[in-house]
């Protein structure tokens, strides 16, 4: 894969179909693509549909191999390279990274070696909080991966360079949403346990630096309390994604968008467990072989 500035695509390396420079009403139809490490980033192509509702979405899960927030650097930037060249393949016209773990330690390789712009979460919902804070003191909550690679810190110091930082992985809620547990006395318990030494700490922020996340907001809301702002990426990385594509002239004008799925493991799950995030338009996904 090639990269080369903006919109002007050079020859792709890989078989998929580089944007042109003089043909920019045939871009602008190509579909967006948006990977994840599975179901969660449904919550981040809810976002983008309801945002952009004249846009086509190609969605990759890789289900066969979540969850990647437990897993090393290493792997992770294997998995997410996999993910781009198979959406890259189908001729997108941008990339969404959906899932922060990704995002956080995959991003830069992606982007630098990707024919199509690239967006991830961690950039929009840093900023998205950064400018909701008043205090500047801002929590942010993750995989183990996402949290301990420093990537929200990072970004979020860029922004607001004497913001105040607190972080904590909380390994337990990607398992306890894909089950439905996100009202229960188990999640209760969970999130309280997780969330009591940021509440402790004083700050006005929380970022939710996970796919699943979103899923337990009433429930974070309920713990924390009033007083403390909950930002998710995924609202924010789909007014990034809107922005992109109008500033390099590539929204769609009319029409109506669709989705279509793919997996890397048994749809079943996918679809079942999808329709919570998504709704009922999860219908079907084509599995993929990996
Ligand atoms: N999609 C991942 C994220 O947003 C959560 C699930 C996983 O660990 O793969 O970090």
């Amino acid at each position: 894969m090639r990269k080369v500035a903006g919109a002007h695509i050079v020859a792709a390396a890989n078989g998929a179909a580089p944007l042109r420079k003089s043909g920019l009403a045939d871009n602008r139809q190509r579909p967006i693509g948006v990977f994840d490490s599975g179901i969660g980033g449904l919550t981040v192509l809810k976002e983008l549909a309801e945002l952009l509702p004249r846009e086509d979405f190609i969605y990759l899960g890789d289900t066969a191999r979540l969850p990647y927030g437990t897993k090393s650097n290493e792997v992770i930037i294997r998995y997410s390279r996999e993910n781009a060249e198979f959406l890259l393949a189908k001729g997108i016209k941008l990339l969404v990274i959906a899932c922060n773990t990704a995002s956080a330690v995959a991003m830069d390789e992606i982007a630098t070696e990707t024919m199509v712009p690239v967006i991830g979460v961690i950039e929009p919902g840093a900023q998205s909080a950064v400018k909701i804070s008043k205090s500047g003191k801002i929590g942010v909550i993750g995989t183990e991966a996402t949290i301990a690679s420093g990537a929200y810190t990072r970004m979020i110091q860029r922004l607001r360079p004497k913001a105040e930082i607190y972080t904590r992985a909380c390994p337990l809620l990607v398992p306890l949403v894909e089950e439905g547990w996100i009202d229960n006395q188990i999640a209760e318990q969970t999130v309280s346990h997780y969330l009591g030494s940021l509440k402790d700490s004083g700050i006005d922020t929380l970022l939710l630096g996970c796919t699943h996340y979103p899923l337990l907001r009433p429930l974070f809301a309920r713990v924390l309390g009033r007083g403390i702002r909950l930002i998710d990426s995924a609202g924010a990385t789909a007014g990034s994604v809107r922005e992109r594509l109008s500033a390099l002239g590539l929204a769609r004008r009319e029409g109506q968008g669709r989705q279509s799925f793919f997996v890397t493991e048994s749809p079943d799950r996918f679809i079942r467990v999808g329709r919570r995030f998504l709704g009922p338009q999860v219908e079907s996904a084509v599995r993929i072989e990996r």
